[in-house]
């Protein structure tokens, strides 16, 4: 067994802060009463993680995180002080039926857990209300996501991009299953140094498939992504169906927001199986030379 118990990054950023009330209240009428909000015993299926997940102890403290309940007033202090208060060994709880506001720089929302044995868990919704959001996970081991339900879509006239569900990067032994992701780009995608991941039993409606990349997008980087296993998807109107993106050999512009190439790296032991498509373009891709669309540039660099 791994010795660190849990780590977990989990990175949520959305632009712009307009909340809507009505979005919470159709959400707390399904949020599940205190009670069902036990710590979850997760198992896995079909598959178990790459290694042992350790248990973690039970808590002794619980902290409850007040709220201004308005939508508008920041509740941020509330929640760092149950944080603060509960850290090391505490439960923070955040009361059912109640919403919290962060307002972070009146623009952008960061919602950033770090640490070591941090378990997340029970009912409601993170409502980024924003055009650019995603599941950010990075330098964590052992970490799993379980019955996590992503809805990426826009909401208003201005089309949602960059919508991933999730972004692993430098993270290891990590498993996300048994979850929903509604979005625009990729389901689940394998950045830079995300090795023994799990991905399994998971439903991915409007996406651009479950993706290894980009890779090699930076000169003098090595990026590896290895013993990757991806079970039991439906894939739903999407692009792509398990795809690999990997960067031209030697660093080139294209457009204004994509560029890069020339970097190092290897992708090894990755499994796709179980897999069931409808209405996706490319079942299988493999981009060799991503963000280049000189043909001639991209056979001399392969
Ligand atoms: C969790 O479930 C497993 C089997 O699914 C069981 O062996 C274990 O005792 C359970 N742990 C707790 C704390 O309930
Ligand atoms: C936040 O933005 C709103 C709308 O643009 C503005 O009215 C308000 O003054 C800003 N608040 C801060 C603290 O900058
Ligand atoms: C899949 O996405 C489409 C929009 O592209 C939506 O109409 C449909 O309800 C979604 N399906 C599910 C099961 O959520
Ligand atoms: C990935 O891991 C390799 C080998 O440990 C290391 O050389 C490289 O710098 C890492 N890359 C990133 C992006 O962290
Ligand atoms: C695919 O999208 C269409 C609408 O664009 C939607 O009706 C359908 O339910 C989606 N399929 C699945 C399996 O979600």
């Amino acid at each position: 067994m791994r010795s660190p118990i849990s780590i977990a990054a989990l990175l949520l950023q959305t632009s712009s802060v307009i909340a809507s009330r009505s979005a919470y209240e159709e959400y707390l009428s399904g949020v599940p009463s205190e009670k069902e909000c036990e710590r979850p015993n997760i198992s896995f299926a079909p598959n178990q993680p790459w290694a042992p997940i350790a248990p973690s102890p039970q808590r002794h403290k619980t902290c409850q995180v007040e709220s201004h309940d308005d939508m508008k007033t920041d509740d941020s202090g509330y929640i760092l002080d149950a944080l603060h208060e509960c850290n090391n060994g505490g439960r923070v709880l955040f009361p059912a039926g109640k919403t919290f506001k962060q307002i972070y720089q009146n623009v952008t929302t960061f919602f950033q857990l770090g640490g070591t044995d941090v378990n997340v868990y029970g009912g409601g919704m993170l409502d980024g209300n924003g055009q650019v959001w995603y599941n950010f996970v990075a330098n964590s081991i052992n970490v799993v996501f379980d019955s996590l339900d992503i809805s990426g879509y826009s909401q208003s006239k201005n089309e949602a991009k960059n919508t991933d569900g999730w972004d692993l990067y430098r993270t290891s032994n990590a498993g996300i299953q048994n979850s929903v992701v509604n979005n625009g780009d990729d389901c689940v995608s394998f950045k830079p140094n995300a090795t023994e991941i799990l991905v399994q039993n998971m439903h991915c409606n409007g996406s651009h498939g479950i993706s290894v990349g980009s890779l090699g997008q930076y000169v003098g980087e090595v990026d590896i992504v290895q013993k990757i296993l991806v079970d039991t998807i439906a894939m739903s109107n999407a692009s792509d169906g398990a795809r690999i993106k990997v960067w031209p050999g030697s660093s080139a512009a294209l457009s204004g927001d994509l560029q890069g190439g020339g970097g190092s790296g290897r992708v090894r032991n990755i499994v796709y199986r179980n897999y069931e498509i409808m209405n996706v373009d490319y079942a299988i891709e493999v981009t060799q030379c991503y963000g280049q669309d000189d043909i001639t540039l991209c056979n001399e660099y392969p």
